[in-house]
């Protein structure tokens, strides 16, 4: 399906998000034949570029993307034809005006289709700023009942559930909730969107798929780079908010969910919220427990010294804020009662690797020799990158005399399909935005219900900013996330002791 004709506003066009991921991936849908056939997209920024500076810009970031290398300049300067650049001072009322009259302009040489998208690009202070000068230009809604208005909102939504809930009620104010569209890029990526496929269009994978079967859920998203230039935001934001609250919880929610009647937006949504509802909240002795979370410490690597967080640029030299977090929780409901999923992520590790490990429960008894025991005999691995593949591991007989056992592995790798294309997870949701799809992204209920059961453990460490926070040193592997099952907690109802008197 092709999206209508329509213009693609980018705000924050000359920052780094545009540059390495937006027009990228933009670019590879051009090159697909996937963007509406007539579309143009105007970035705005405070720089004081022209159309054909920011054109020289764009080209340099397409050029250094993975995919972009491999295509022409030929190609690279038609799409650029469609890019346009207007100045813009988010909080100067004035600018707007400006802006109306590019937008209007370009709409007219589209062929008038009314129809525009807002792409937040911009560092989150100007979530309110921007919405609200839409607004006041008149630029939110649209003259004609065929035409409509979008916005795109980058993470963090929020910094807490109190202001989760203003921000989206800010924009309530100005655009419709279905014209809002909260990005998690995680969502975007083929592989996460491939567990519920694998979930729901396999019959063997659904019956195992509990708490009768299923012993623990591992989810991981580890990076080897640290904050880079980004840390006045990060400072204010830690690991929990930057990929806890969104990333890995999505990713819990697509392994979690019941599978909706009809493959549609808004079951599909209503399905993920229920999850997110029955996240147990911690009390402040739980969060204790149950979550750790650690700063990475520089030093020597080959002859180089890695700086540590605290060294970073723009990071206090006594920052608390945490690079890495392991975690573990729980979903109360008859599916997953008592199952824990174990979460953890953070920056400068051994490794970048995202993935989500099913752990399967053992056999009751041992019968053979060199048999896996214990936890992690039979598991499930979905790795959304890099290297994304799918391999379940199992027990197989070793030839020979006598039966004797050793643990294989049963392997599908993407790379092996036909096509080698992967689309980057931008590609997928600003097409699906344009298509005013928006199942790949967080409704508002959901984000609030996140928010609930992240809150309380802000809140604790706020209280205590020392309290518990471990060090690692840059590229290893930081804490290790077992120890979080090893406190016998998880099990709740093998505590329980049967009331004999109901027999009597
Ligand atoms: C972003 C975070 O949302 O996700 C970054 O803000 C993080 O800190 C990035 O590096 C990780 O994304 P990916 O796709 O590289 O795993």
């Amino acid at each position: 399906k092709k999206a209508d004709n329509q213009l693609l506003v980018i705000f924050g066009a000359s920052g780094d998000l545009t540059r390495r991921k937006l027009m990228p991936s933009l670019f590879e849908l051009y090159v697909r034949g996937l963007l509406p056939k007539r579309f143009a997209i105007l970035g705005a920024s405070r720089s004081e570029y022209t159309d054909d500076t920011f054109r020289q810009q764009q080209r340099e970031g397409i050029r250094r993307s993975a995919k972009g290398a491999s295509y022409d300049d030929g190609q690279i300067d038609e799409f650029l034809r469609m890019i346009h650049y207007v100045s813009f001072e988010p909080t100067e009322y004035a600018t707007y005006g400006n802006l109306k009259n590019r937008i209007g302009e370009l709409l007219e040489t589209l062929g008038s289709p009314d129809r525009v998208v807002y792409y937040l690009a911009t560092p989150p202070v100007l979530y309110e700023t921007i919405p609200a000068g839409l607004k006041e230009a008149g630029l939110n809604v649209a003259a004609t009942k065929k035409g409509w208005r979008r916005i795109v909102v980058e993470k963090p939504f929020g910094t807490d559930l109190e202001s989760a809930r203003r921000l989206s009620e800010l924009l309530r104010g100005v655009f419709e909730e279905n014209g809002i569209y909260r990005i998690d890029h995680y969502l975007g990526k083929e592989t996460v969107q491939n567990i519920l496929v694998l979930r729901f269009s396999n019959g063997i994978f659904e019956p195992l798929w509990n708490r009768n079967y299923i012993d623990y859920v591992e989810i991981s998203a580890t990076e080897t780079l640290g904050v880079e230039n980004r840390g006045p935001y990060y400072e204010s934001a830690g690991a929990l908010r930057d990929m806890i609250q969104n990333h890995l919880l999505q990713l819990m929610a697509f392994v979690a969910m019941e599978p909706p009647a009809v493959f549609e937006p808004e079951p599909i949504r209503n399905e993920i919220v229920k999850v997110f509802r029955a996240i147990r909240r911690y009390t402040p002795a739980e969060i204790g427990r149950n979550v750790l979370r650690a700063q990475y410490t520089g030093c020597e690597i080959d002859g180089q010294y890695v700086p540590g967080y605290r060294e970073e640029k723009n990071v206090a030299p006594d920052s608390t804020t945490e690079t890495f977090v392991a975690m573990k929780l729980f979903i109360d409901n008859w599916r997953w009662g008592g199952v824990p999923f174990l979460f953890h992520t953070g920056k400068r590790l051994s490794k970048k690797q995202s993935e989500v490990v099913i752990h399967f429960k053992s056999t009751p008894t041992q019968l053979f020799s060199g048999q896996c025991s214990g936890r992690s005999c039979n598991k499930l691995t979905l790795r959304i990158q890099p290297d994304e593949s799918i391999s379940l591991k199992f027990g197989l007989k070793m030839p020979g005399a006598g039966l004797s056992v050793r643990q294989v592995s049963m392997d599908f790798r993407y790379d092996s399909l036909s096509s080698d294309y992967l689309p980057d997870a931008y590609e997928r949701l600003l097409l699906d935005v344009m298509l005013g799809d928006s199942t790949l992204y967080a409704r508002r209920d959901s984000l609030e219900a996140s928010w609930q059961f992240i809150d309380p453990i802000l809140r604790a460490w706020k209280q205590n900013p020392q309290r518990g926070l471990l060090t690692y040193p840059v590229l290893t592997e930081g804490p290790d996330p077992q120890q979080l099952l090893e406190d016998g907690n998880d099990r709740p109802d093998e505590n329980c002791t049967l009331d004999e008197s109901i027999f009597q």
